[in-house]
């Protein structure tokens, strides 16, 4: 649990929050440190958090296109920014702060493929994360990391058993491997093999969370995040697939396919609306004694899931606008057929699930698109 006292941040004792989401109680906030802040998941937390009545700053070096746009939002929220690069230990804040939400990263499980060097995104991932952990080491701050599901080998997921419906993959109940069902991929699954240069980044930090937490006793918590979605995604062909999709139809700017599995746009992933994300963050970090060296998969579940071509169909439905889709058999690097996430052990642990529906999800990028169509119109249909 943390509340540190405004004046002393970082150095305070624990007091429990007054209400199972971690609002803080009165006079008490945390001082807390957003890496990657102005980016879609880092800047909705930040100001969902400010929101909450902490203190928050967000510090990101802008290197995904679309994170500027996020600044003056911060601003209005009440957020500080700090133009740093978590590469870089001298850019971190002097300050102490009680909690560190590192959600900076280069996200894209293609970084490092065609040519590209993996440098920066080792760089970012790998050691920028161990700057994070050394920081929160110094200031003896909670520390919450935001990972991936695509920590779990490519291989294994792309042998696991599915069958071919009308619109979409299903994976089997049977599967061949231990934490995979018909209810998705638990923690239970199987690490040994590759699983992208991304994944592999994400997995040997949660490894550093391990270790900082075990020798210097930082309290810390891993969410292993599926797709994540919802307004302010500056979504993009290798990442934020669900945004890209509905802006390509509300600007009816195409140029986008169907691509691998036979190009018939049955591959299935499910889709976590970003306010159901900071719920469980919010919980966490309320309760962190409770959540402490936990790793979390966590995700929309199989009853939030679209394949490519029911998103199809949901965005012409909620726009009104209907593209042309291309087809390219092909399978690309590291892509996967179905992914779903089991979220089992962390509802059985909190009882947090998503609430957001899948529709409900592509009716409020929808929103947010339209509320925004001049500011994100260059970003999303570049
Ligand atoms: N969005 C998803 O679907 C999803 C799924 C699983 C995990 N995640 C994880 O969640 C976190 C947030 O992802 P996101 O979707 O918000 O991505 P994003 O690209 O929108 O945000 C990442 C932010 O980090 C910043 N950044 C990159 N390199 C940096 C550096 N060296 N120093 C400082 N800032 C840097 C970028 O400018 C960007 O604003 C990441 O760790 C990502 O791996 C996201």
């Amino acid at each position: 649990m943390y509340a540190r006292p405004t004046e002393e941040p970082g150095t305070g004792s624990r007091r429990p929050a007054d209400t199972a989401f971690g609002k803080p109680s009165n006079g008490f906030t945390v001082s807390i440190l957003v890496t990657g802040g102005a980016g879609f998941v880092g800047s909705n937390l930040a100001m969902k958090m400010k929101g909450d009545g902490h203190r928050v700053v967000a510090l990101d070096n802008l290197k995904r296109r679309g994170s500027e746009l996020n600044i003056a939002r911060l601003a209005e929220a009440g957020v500080e920014f700090v133009h740093g690069d978590i590469r870089n230990k001298e850019d971190f804040p002097s300050e102490p702060f009680g909690l560190v939400l590192e959600c900076s990263a280069e996200p894209s499980v293609t970084a490092g493929y065609g040519g590209d060097s993996p440098e920066y995104l080792i760089n970012t991932n790998l050691a920028g994360t161990i700057n994070c952990l050394e920081f929160a080491r110094r200031h003896a701050s909670d520390f919450v990391f935001l990972s991936t599901s695509r920590v779990y080998p490519m291989a294994k997921l792309s042998n696991l058993r599915y069958s071919e419906g009308e619109t979409r993959f299903e994976l089997e109940g049977k599967q061949p491997f231990p934490g995979a069902s018909g209810h998705g991929i638990s923690e239970e699954f199987p690490l040994g093999g590759a699983r992208s240069l991304y994944g592999a980044t994400k997995l040997a930090s949660e490894m550093f969370v391990e270790e900082y937490r075990e020798a210097y006793g930082i309290k810390a918590v891993v969410n292993r995040c599926g797709v994540v979605t919802g307004p302010w995604q500056m979504g993009k062909v290798d990442q934020g697939v669900f945004a890209l999709w509905m802006a390509r139809h509300y600007f009816r700017a195409g140029n986008l396919a169907y691509i691998g599995y036979g190009g018939e746009g049955k591959q299935v992933r499910d889709l976590l609306h970003i306010d159901d994300l900071f719920d469980l963050v919010r919980l966490q970090t309320g309760d962190l004694e409770t959540f402490d060296g936990g790793i979390f998969n966590v995700g929309g579940g199989k009853d939030v899931s679209l394949s490519l071509r029911e998103t199809t169909e949901l965005c012409r439905e909620i726009s009104g606008n209907e593209i042309k889709i291309g087809s390219d058999p092909e399978t690309r690097r590291a892509d996967i057929p179905v992914y779903i996430t089991d979220c089992g052990k962390i509802t059985e642990l909190c009882g947090w699930r998503p609430k957001r529906g899948a529709e409900a999800t592509m009716r409020d990028i929808f929103e947010w698109i339209s509320s925004n169509e001049t500011l994100v119109k260059r970003t999303l249909t570049a």
